[in-house]
């Protein structure tokens, strides 16, 4: 069986979404694990301050649109020694699939999503396979496993990226390549201020993501939430559907 234990110590990781939210907690996690280097993914550059003397020169600001192919060819012309990439960037907009603007909201989080995660994914896959060992790590959602009906077209797009991690993992078996998937529930960031529930921190997050990678972990429930769903959703995922379709939006009438 393959062995998807990775040492993080000395990895060079490559992080989409590093300015801000889940992304940068991962990106302070790893460089605190000894990663030689990780590239903080930002589509502004001016959104990360890497000159903290606690990073060493080791956060390097990678300019990163993952809709924007010349920006992510240009990351991967400048980071060619990456072995792990993580799939972290984002976009959610709350919505209703019955809301006339469904059909927008879905093409906005397919662009970022799933698009921009197969795009990124396939711009860095001959730099992760070069290496002894790499891995690839997509950020799904506890909503990727259930449509959440109060963020409908966002969970559509995040059962894409669930599809994703298991083909890539299809592809991928008879190579030293982990495919990881993470499925968080709600997290304390800019993405999920409207939500009124409890919400674990994006440190909690980054560190299970960081023990998933280092203990070949497939599928990382990196939260209070997560763990509670993932045991019924591995004995029955129809109870998962029901319990999240009650998660349901007010629909316009237009
Ligand atoms: N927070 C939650 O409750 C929760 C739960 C489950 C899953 N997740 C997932 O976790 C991941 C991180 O979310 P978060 O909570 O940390 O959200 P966040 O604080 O809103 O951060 C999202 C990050 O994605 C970046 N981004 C958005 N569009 C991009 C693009 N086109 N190209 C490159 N980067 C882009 C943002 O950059 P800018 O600053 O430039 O906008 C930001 O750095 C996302 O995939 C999200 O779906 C979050």
């Amino acid at each position: 069986m393959k062995d998807l234990k990775l040492n993080l110590k000395d990895s060079v990781v490559l992080i989409s979404g590093a300015n801000r939210g889940i992304g940068n907690a991962i990106a302070l996690e790893l460089l605190a694990r000894g990663a030689k280097k990780v590239y903080a993914g930002t589509r502004d550059l001016g959104a990360i301050d890497a000159t903290e003397s606690s990073y060493e020169g080791k956060l390097v600001p990678l300019q990163l649109d993952v809709t924007d192919e010349a920006s992510i060819n240009n990351a991967a012309k400048l980071a060619t020694d990456v072995d792990i990439l993580i799939n972290n960037a984002g976009v959610l907009l709350g919505d209703s699939l019955l809301n006339s603007d469904s059909l927008n909201n879905l093409k906005i989080h397919f662009d970022v999503n799933v698009i921009g995660l197969m795009k990124l994914t396939q711009a860095f896959l001959p730099s992760i396979r070069s290496k002894a060992k790499g891995a690839i790590v997509s950020i799904s959602s506890l909503a990727g496993l259930g449509n959440m009906p109060v963020i409908g077209s966002y969970s559509v797009s995040k059962a894409a990226v669930h599809s994703i991690i298991q083909g890539l993992r299809g592809d991928l078996t008879n190579e030293s390549v982990a495919v990881i998937g993470v499925y968080p529930g709600p997290i304390d960031t800019e993405m999920a201020k409207g939500f009124e529930m409890d919400k674990d921190s994006p440190q909690a997050v980054a560190k299970s993501i960081a023990d998933g990678i280092e203990n070949g972990v497939e599928d990382v429930f990196p939260d209070q939430m997560s763990l509670q769903v993932e045991p019924l959703y591995m004995g029955n995922p129809k109870a998962v559907e029901t319990e999240f379709g009650m998660y349901v939006a007010p629909v316009n009438q237009d």
